[in-house]
């Protein structure tokens, strides 16, 4: 496995790869690899001969009040993961390497409507920082392919704008949400969690799974029947709910009832960790 630290690096190690004209599948990550990450390195190995990830901890989609100082880095073992799931190329770049003039300077990708709620609204400017790296990553690694999880479904959605408003020539494609056996959907932010947190955590998906098994029963008319209630329980049992909401995956518009594509979407905190999830719903 080759690593690559800085993009010339890169780029002559996957020139040479390209005479072979082989397809390229990428997969950014910020490090502190978990099996959900993993998962994804070996659906992108399915669709392309050569597989890239990299590892870096973006100052530009973290707020000032938020834990870009603190959030978790294993580069040794994330490194010994990569290898042993037969990833061919990691980037590792800095900070200079990506923001020369440093990150509040940089130009930033907007993606309108879709970047606005949820964790939009919540995290002022994060995905402005998300689409500005994906799309400078998406140029130094050129890939065929890139693939996301399905746990950041809106970071999903909105990449996959982005690409198509943009005109960027790679392919997106998306994981499942990987889990621990509990439900809880596997997160390098889970190790904030005291004890008695973790233990309170897989309520979340629980919650989420009730909803949707209420919220596709013909009967519920008005989606806030469930997640007043839904909310309300998640509140007691010692969340703070930012928003549990019932959301259409075309555009992110909060609707009543299940009369199309949708997924509930949730973002709670349980003391300083802040946890989110999702469950998507077919129409009928
Ligand atoms: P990070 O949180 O490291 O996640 C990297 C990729 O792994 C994302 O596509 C994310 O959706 C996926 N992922 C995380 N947890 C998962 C799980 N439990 N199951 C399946 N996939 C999971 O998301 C980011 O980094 C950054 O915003 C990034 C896109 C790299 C831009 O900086």
């Amino acid at each position: 496995m080759i690593v690559a630290s800085t993009p010339s690096a890169l780029k002559e190690h996957l020139a040479a790869l390209r005479t072979r004209s082989v397809a390229v599948s990428f997969v950014p990550t910020m490090g502190n690899l978990h099996a959900g990450h993993l998962a994804l390195m070996q659906q992108a190995r399915q669709s392309a001969e050569v597989v890239v990830a990299s590892i870096f901890v973006n100052p530009m989609q973290f707020a000032e009040n938020e834990d870009l100082a603190t959030y978790p880095r294993t580069m040794d073992a994330d490194l010994a993961a990569l290898r042993e799931a037969g990833v061919d190329m990691v980037f590792t770049p800095n900070v200079e390497d990506i923001y020369p003039g440093g990150s509040a300077l940089h130009t930033a990708i907007h993606v309108p409507v879709l970047g606005d709620s949820l964790c939009g609204r919540d995290r002022p400017g994060h995905f402005d920082g998300v689409c500005t790296v994906v799309c400078k990553l998406f140029q130094i690694v050129e890939p065929d392919i890139a693939v996301f999880g399905e746990k950041d479904l809106q970071q999903l959605l909105i990449i996959k704008q982005m690409v198509r408003d943009l005109g960027l020539p790679v392919e997106v494609q998306h994981g499942p949400t990987q889990r621990a056996e509990d439900g809880l959907a596997l997160s390098s932010r889970n190790q904030y969690l005291s004890d008695a947190e973790r233990a309170l955590a897989p309520l979340l998906w629980q919650t989420l799974q009730d909803c949707a098994q209420a919220l596709k029963t013909p009967a519920i008319s008005e989606a806030e029947r469930v997640l007043t209630p839904a909310r309300d329980a998640l509140q007691r049992a010692g969340f703070a709910v930012d928003y549990l909401e019932l959301r259409t995956l075309s555009a992110l518009d909060l609707i009543h009832q299940v009369t199309e594509d949708c997924a509930v979407f949730v973002a709670a905190r349980l003391g300083r960790t802040r946890l989110i999830d999702n469950i998507q719903i077919l129409a009928p």
